[in-house]
């Protein structure tokens, strides 16, 4: 979760610690720190919060002037020493954030040519298989390169090398890393925040991009290997607690740490090795209920909606869902035994509060989806299911939306399993769609060049409607709150079958129609409601994949192609150009984007 490295004057395990306190707020649950002790790599890992690692440093010391740490939340099984980073052979350290997805290819690859490995994670596969092109006589910088484009999946890495006393090399891919500029010291960071006792000069890794750090510099490189220059910053003092990153507002920001997220979210829900969902620390069996209610506001409810389909789909099991303000007064009975799902970022919003007290009182057991561990949703539900967003500020959630998605998923898969409708093959496909997920949005946030010159005709509108159908139908409603929300624009979310029922009647030139239509079961009916759009001279915008734009068969003003995608992940992937649409649009009108007029982030009034 939180990555530091450091190539300094004197000793410096105690700044890679105190850089790693700055990160705390991400959460973690394990960390460690390499250096080179004369020359030899050498490691200090504890289970628990910093204070156990510094704990094993002064009864160990460490003198290094040059090392790498780590915070890391716990995937499957003990977040224990052996897995917590940095992992290391006896050429290098790595110290990783994010998924590597197809590490179990890379693993058996490298097993079957006698290598051994001592965890199941896939930062170890890292380790192994750079040691690996280093022992065919390649230099580190060289056996990096090699390595990375083996790699699939959204990550950040930082790597320390035996008996390299100048070089750190750092590699960013959906995963933030930036570059600190010292006085004869250069530092490596998850985020700048954490350089922020060191320097002030700033440069940010774009994707793609990997860094060869010495003491007097740092030379960056593309994905291809190209040189290339990026800027150097000076962030001013102050404006650390408050990092926008290189991005103009905390919502562009908020989107592109997504892949980091989500990968944060799924290490704390998926076994990653055993292809599996970990069991769920579940206050009733759901193999024991007959319904779920969920009850949440605003985007909280919409990601309830997309949940709703994965539960009946994945598990059978019915799910009544509410806006949180409708279901704390509508008296709706609920089985003593039963189980609410509440859904909040803030976990302070008070319709959402008083439905979980509502469900309390009817003698449910509450299970609350929450992104604020501390937050009194939390405290006063019966069990907690964390999203590992971080924390927003962009008052229209965006990353906290799609870390819900991912947890809503991962429920319904482990209902699916307790109930016996959903078989390992079919689990297998879920989990191993869920782990691409965070490389997939890396991939779909590829396409906002498009989408912002889209977001000018989009500005021009007053009106504006979004059709999807089964869960890209959520999905839909979500695209026209994020829209209304930051540009003002009127917007509305359609379910593509009720379009004859009403909203046709709206259609003509002016109004664009968004659908939301992935090449899936349901491809065919919705397209046959973009015909009817386009049989009255609507102009549609076309959120597709390759297969769906060939099959549509029809002018758009604009088709943003996606990657193709398991139908149960779609949700996730679409939810990116859904939200760079309105914040482009936003930005482009000069609107508040982080923080629009009338709204709040946290509303614990009724
Ligand atoms: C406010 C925010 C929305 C949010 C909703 C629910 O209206 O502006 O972005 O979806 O509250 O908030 P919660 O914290 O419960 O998810």
């Amino acid at each position: 979760c939180g990555i530091v490295g450091i190539l300094g004057k004197s000793a410096v395990a105690g700044q890679v610690v105190d850089s790693l306190k700055r990160l705390e707020y991400r959460g973690y649950d394990s960390a460690g720190v390499a250096t080179l002790e004369h020359g030899r790599l050498t490691r200090r890992r504890a289970e628990g919060k910093l204070v156990n690692l510094e704990l094993r440093l002064s009864q160990e010391p460490l003198s290094g002037t040059i090392g790498i740490g780590h915070t890391r939340w716990a995937t499957h099984g003990r977040p224990n020493e052996i897995n917590a980073h940095p992992h290391a052979t006896d050429r290098l350290a790595v110290v990783h954030n994010g998924i590597i997805e197809n590490f179990r290819e890379l693993k058996a690859e490298l097993e079957a040519k006698g290598v051994r490995f001592e965890t199941e994670t896939d930062t170890e596969v890292v380790a192994q298989l750079v040691t690996h092109e280093m022992r065919g006589d390649k230099g580190p910088a060289e056996a990096v390169a090699a390595v990375l484009p083996r790699l699939r999946g959204a990550f950040a890495l930082a790597f320390l090398f035996d008996g390299e006393e100048n070089l750190l090399i750092g590699a960013r891919r959906g995963s933030p890393l930036a570059i600190g500029h010292g006085d004869g010291e250069m530092y490596l960071g998850s985020d700048a925040l954490a350089l922020a006792p060191f320097t002030d000069q700033i440069t940010y890794m774009e994707e793609g991009d990997w860094a060869v750090l010495s003491r007097s510099g740092v030379e960056i490189r593309t994905a291809e290997g190209a040189p290339v220059k990026r800027q150097r910053q000076q962030i001013p003092t102050g404006a650390y607690a408050a990092d926008k990153g290189n991005h103009r507002h905390f919502m562009a920001k908020e989107i592109y740490e997504q892949p980091e997220v989500v990968a944060r979210t799924l290490a704390h829900y998926i076994d990653m090795a055993r292809g599996r969902v970990c069991p769920v620390d579940m206050p009733v069996d759901f193999a024991r209920l007959d319904r779920i209610s969920i009850a949440a506001c605003g985007t909280a409810y919409l990601a309830g909606m997309v949940g709703k389909y994965w539960f009946e789909r994945f598990a059978r099991l019915p799910v009544e869902i509410d806006v949180a303000s409708e279901f704390r007064y509508r008296e709706a009975p609920l089985e003593k035994g039963g189980l609410t799902l509440v859904i909040s970022q803030s976990g302070e919003t008070a319709d959402t509060l008083a439905s979980l007290r509502y469900a309390k009182q009817c003698g449910q057991n509450v299970l609350a989806v929450v992104n604020v561990p501390t937050s009194t949703i939390a405290r006063e539900s019966t069990a907690v299911a964390p999203t590992l967003a971080g924390i927003e500020v962009g008052v229209a959630s965006t990353k906290a939306f799609l870390c819900q998605l991912t947890v809503l998923l991962c429920l319904a898969v482990a209902a699916g399993r307790a109930r016996g409708t959903l078989s390992a093959e079919d689990e297998r496909g879920i989990v191993d769609a869920l782990i691409g997920v965070p490389g997939l949005l890396a991939e779909a946030l590829k396409g906002e060049r498009q989408i912002e010159v889209l977001a000018r005709e989009i500005a021009k509108a007053t009106d504006v409607l979004y059709l999807g159908r089964g869960t890209s139908y959520p999905l839909a409603m979500e695209g026209a709150l994020k829209l209304k929300e930051i540009s003002y624009i009127h917007a509305e979310g359609y379910a593509a079958g009720e379009l004859k029922h009403g909203p046709i009647a709206l259609i003509d030139e002016r109004m664009p129609v968004i659908v939301i239509a992935p090449y899936d079961a349901v491809f065919e009916k919705t397209a046959s409601n973009m015909q009817e759009v386009a049989a009255r001279g609507g102009r549609i915008v076309l959120l597709t994949d390759e297969r769906g734009a060939a099959e549509a068969g029809l002018e758009t003003l604009a088709t943003v192609k996606l990657p193709e995608v398991h139908p149960a992940v779609a949700p996730l992937i679409y939810t990116v150009p859904v939200q760079l649409l309105a914040y482009h649009t936003a930005v482009f009108m000069g609107k508040d984007v982080d923080q629009p007029r009338n709204l709040a982030k946290s509303v614990t009034v009724e």
